[in-house]
């Protein structure tokens, strides 16, 4: 809420201040000199990264950087050219949301042979020594928030139940959706243990779970096949987990294909994260519930600190250094808190906070 629109503005003030004493000193590879800095995104077919890419350049070319945006549609190997491509043209620092976590190993070793410093953006880079810094939300506080919302929404406290709930995780090739999964359980396993929330397809697993690329229409095939196989004895779902909102709008499609939203049959409970606004029309429509809004300002302000941090020789303020471990080392973090939202709150969270538009809404 307000908080997120503080942080912003405090990060803001300190860039200024850092851009003023880098200056003042004549800078070195800084603001003024304005080094090449690579940023690797995964897709553009979630509007998340689009915003976060724009977000990143944004702030760095208002301290003079140059930048190199790429995306690489969700191609593993377009990723690793695209950042072979960076360090030849001669990137100082690499910014990267992988698509594979574990698939950058030999081309992040390509960089370090030059001196390139890795910061892991969002998605944690996997097993090599050769990334920095990681610049993230609080992932596991991201599951917590969904499971929440649903222990909320459904009165899991107070009312007997039982209620019929479908288990959604993210990529299993993107380490977050390990930390949304267990952040997630952690608030729903003992209501699953005691029989109050029921699954009725029996996929309580995260590999059973597990969604290819995050891909809304694997999601959705899930669901319908879910649907037809656990619900057709005129069991109801009540919630689903879903931990991304593409997934979530994916799973809404599969429920109404089969009457859910009309009639006497209303939709379950439904989570989500990024606060797309495909996904906020939907809650405004009555469909999809709850989502998670990662303010990506505060996350590219975050980085940019980073970045500025690494050229002028010193450590980048961290605030976690034991959570995530990549395999190879603990990289050190700096986690930004993310915010529930749903039809209650999402005009003083989004529009008052000026990330979204009424007209981007409409
Ligand atoms: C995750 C990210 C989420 C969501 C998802 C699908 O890595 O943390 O916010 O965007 O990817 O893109």
């Amino acid at each position: 809420m307000k908080k997120s629109g503080l942080f912003a503005l405090l990060i803001s003030f300190m860039l200024v201040l850092a851009a003023c004493g880098s200056g003042e000193t004549g800078g070195s590879g800084g603001s003024e000199d304005g080094g090449l800095i690579g940023v690797a995104m995964p897709t553009k077919s979630s509007q998340r990264w689009v915003d976060d890419g724009n977000n990143m350049v944004k702030q760095l070319e208002e301290l003079g950087y140059k930048t190199d945006l790429q995306y690489a549609e969700d191609d593993v190997d377009k990723q690793i050219e695209q950042i072979e491509n960076m360090i030849v043209k001669g990137a100082e620092i690499l910014v990267v949301a992988s698509i594979d976590g574990t698939a950058l190993t030999n081309v992040l070793e390509k960089a370090a042979d030059q001196d390139i410093q890795v910061i892991s953006y969002d998605r944690l880079i996997m097993g090599t020594p050769n990334v920095s810094y990681y610049a993230t939300f609080d992932n596991f506080q991201v599951g917590v928030l969904q499971a929440t919302y649903i222990e909320e929404a459904l009165k899991l406290k107070e009312e007997a139940g039982p209620f019929n709930i479908e288990l959604f995780a993210g990529s299993p090739d993107d380490n977050n959706a390990n930390f949304f999964w267990d952040g997630a359980m952690s608030v729903l396993q003992p209501y699953i243990d005691s029989g109050k929330l029921v699954v009725q397809s029996e996929q309580t697993k995260f590999e059973q779970g597990a969604t290819m690329r995050w891909d809304g229409n694997v999601a959705k095939s899930r669901m319908e096949n879910i649907l037809s196989k656990a619900y057709s004895d005129g069991e109801t779902v009540d919630a689903v987990l879903s931990p991304y909102d593409g997934i979530s709008r994916g799973v809404i499609q599969a429920l109404k294909g089969v009457g859910y939203g009309s009639g006497d049959l209303p939709l379950p409970v439904i989570t989500g994260q990024d606060a797309e606004t495909a996904s906020i029309k939907s809650m405004i429509a009555g469909e999809q519930t709850q989502t998670v809004f990662k303010d990506t300002r505060d996350l590219a302000a975050v980085v940019v600190n980073m970045i500025k941090a690494i050229q002028n020789g010193e450590d980048a303020e961290v605030n976690d250094e034991e959570t995530y471990d990549n395999g190879e080392k603990v990289v050190p973090s700096y986690l930004v808190e993310p915010v529930s939202v749903d039809i209650n709150n999402y005009e003083e969270v989004l529009i008052d906070s000026e990330y979204y538009s009424e007209d981007d809404l409409k």
